[in-house]
């Protein structure tokens, strides 16, 4: 997994530009720095999640697990977040939540807002 991490300022938005488009190919994690925090990037059907690499569960690094698909599983416990939702899918009778922030694509680039994601 590739860490991009250049110092970058926020757009007008609060947007901070994090990668070119091009280094994002489909289901793959991409780890990034925005404003000193590690956020995870993965395409999936086109579209860029943004998730913040603490799992929920217990803080374990989530750039350590795996993608399958749409579903991202910590090393640590096992525990399996849905990225389009955030939502977790194992074990189902818990309640964490993948924290999730804002993504916009313009102009080749990639950026990341650190607002968490309703
Ligand atoms: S720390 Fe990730 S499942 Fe426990």
């Amino acid at each position: 997994m590739s860490l991009f991490g250049r110092k970058t300022s926020p757009d007008i938005d609060n947007y901070f530009p994090v990668c070119a488009s091009e280094n994002m190919p489909e289901e793959e994690m991409t780890a990034v720095k925005v404003d000193g925090r590690k956020i995870i990037l993965i395409r999936y059907e086109g579209r860029v999640y943004a998730i913040d690499s603490l799992c929920p569960h217990a803080a374990a690094d989530l750039t350590k697990g795996s993608l399958r698909s749409w579903q991202l599983c910590c090393h640590e416990h096992n525990y399996c977040f849905d990225i389009r939702s955030g939502l977790i899918v194992w074990p189902d009778d818990e309640v964490y939540r993948l924290r999730r922030y804002e993504v916009k694509e313009a102009d080749g680039q990639i950026f990341v807002r650190l607002t968490p994601y309703k």
